[in-house]
């Protein structure tokens, strides 16, 4: 790689260990990817917080980086972490306790402790054509397909050391040629609401792995629909950006979004939907004690709508409902008085937590019901739940009733 005179001396361990340890990864990657140099970035934002993704081992590497005088060069915020801060959800006091001393280190190297998926709904927007360096899948895809940024898909170390020199290597999503779509599918159905761009985001994501897909056929979707969209592309694929034809902005025509490559044409009915349903679906029983929604983290419009569909009633005893969102939200939700009202009828609105990187399965619950792709894709495995998917009424429902119908 070709590297100014300022980054061989970062190279070199002038600018400090710290920082020459992050050249050093960022470095290595592009080799591997075959960059030919580093670019600067705009923001970076670091993921794989939970303890579960570090362990006690993890913990001390990022204390043991957090001491030795690192810090953050460009604004860097942190995705979402297994404990909610602000309240005691009954979680083991020694997972709480570990994964605060997580993000502590991270705070200490002069990240924003606002640790969301959603960096976007808390005031950190990146603007068309910014390269930036952050991880959470969710989070790429959106900032890629929606907002037309250009991040490749970070893991938590590369974000981390691009928030430490401001840089990151020039490969990838970076590239012009690299944003092209490869499949267009015809969407000839409707899609109804969120869950269904879910459906149709796992149904495609787990046939189309990497590559980019061009929707053509759906029109004028809510914000929310398009971030749980990406989500559910970037958890059942590897997705790192996808277009839609007259809605996303690298794609005003099918031939805009091709660029001139050949495609091949896949078409989406009901039946499709229908099938990524049926993917993310894995409970038996339809006695439901856990009702999760907000992955990616709810907006305000969504806290709106959950305590619409709650009001004037009650979660059914013996079932646990958590409505995932950030502190910026959650604030404003309060403001409005959404949380009060969700909070009334028995559910907890979270902050700065998600389930698949919590242990909600140690509070003894076993089937969960949600409206999110990502979060069934990642619930069956991770936190060993049964799962049922379905839209936000349908999830409320089952809170209410303690079954799946
Ligand atoms: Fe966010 Fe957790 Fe879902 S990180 S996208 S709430 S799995």
């Amino acid at each position: 790689m070709k590297l100014t005179d300022e980054e061989k001396r970062m190279v070199d361990g002038q600018a400090g260990q710290p920082v020459k340890m992050a050249m050093d990864i960022l470095v290595a990657i592009g080799e591997i990817y075959g960059a030919e140099k580093l670019i600067p970035i705009q923001t970076a934002h670091i993921a794989g917080l939970s303890l579960k993704s570090h362990g006690i081992a993890g913990c001390e590497w990022v204390e043991d980086i957090a001491r030795s005088g690192a810090k953050v060069c460009v604004p860097t915020t942190l995705n979402v972490v297994g404990v909610d801060r602000s309240r005691d959800l009954g979680l083991p006091q020694d997972w709480c306790t570990n994964q605060m001393r997580i993000e502590k280190a991270y705070e200490c190297m002069g990240c924003f402790g606002t640790s969301s998926c959603v960096p976007y709904y808390q005031g950190f927007v990146p603007r068309f054509g910014e390269s930036i360096a952050w991880a959470e899948s969710s989070a790429v895809v959106f900032t890629n397909s929606v907002l037309g940024a250009r991040d490749n898909r970070e893991g938590g170390p590369t974000a981390m050391a691009s928030g430490l020199t401001g840089r990151t290597p020039y490969y990838g999503m970076h590239l012009d040629e690299n944003r092209k779509g490869d499949v267009l599918y015809k969407v000839t159905t409707e899609l109804k609401d969120l869950a269904d761009f879910g459906g149709l985001g796992a149904y495609v994501g787990k046939r189309i792995g990497t590559r980019i897909p061009v929707f053509d056929g759906i029109s004028n979707p809510p914000l929310e629909n398009l971030v749980s969209f990406g989500a559910a592309l970037a958890s059942s694929g590897g997705v790192a950006m996808f277009h839609i034809v007259g809605v996303t902005p690298e794609a005003p025509t099918v031939a805009a979004a091709f660029g001139g490559k050949k495609y091949d044409t896949v078409l989406i009915g009901k039946g499709e939907i229908e099938e990524g349903y049926k993917q993310l679906t894995s409970a038996g029983d339809t006695k439901v004690d856990y009702v999760a929604i907000g992955c990616p983290h709810y907006s305000v419009r969504q806290l709106e709508e959950t305590a619409r569909l709650l009001q004037g009633r009650k979660v059914a005893k013996g079932v646990t409902m958590w409505v995932h969102t950030n502190v910026a939200m959650k604030a404003v939700g309060k403001q409005l008085g959404y949380v009060q009202a969700i909070e009334d009828a028995g559910a907890i609105v979270t902050q700065d937590l998600c389930t698949v990187l919590s242990i909600p399965e140690a509070l003894g619950v076993k089937t969960l019901a949600t409206n999110s792709a990502k979060m069934a894709f990642y619930a069956r495995g991770g936190n060993s739940l049964g799962v049922w998917y379905g839209s936000a009424k349908r999830c409320v429902d089952a809170a209410v009733t303690g079954s799946w119908k």
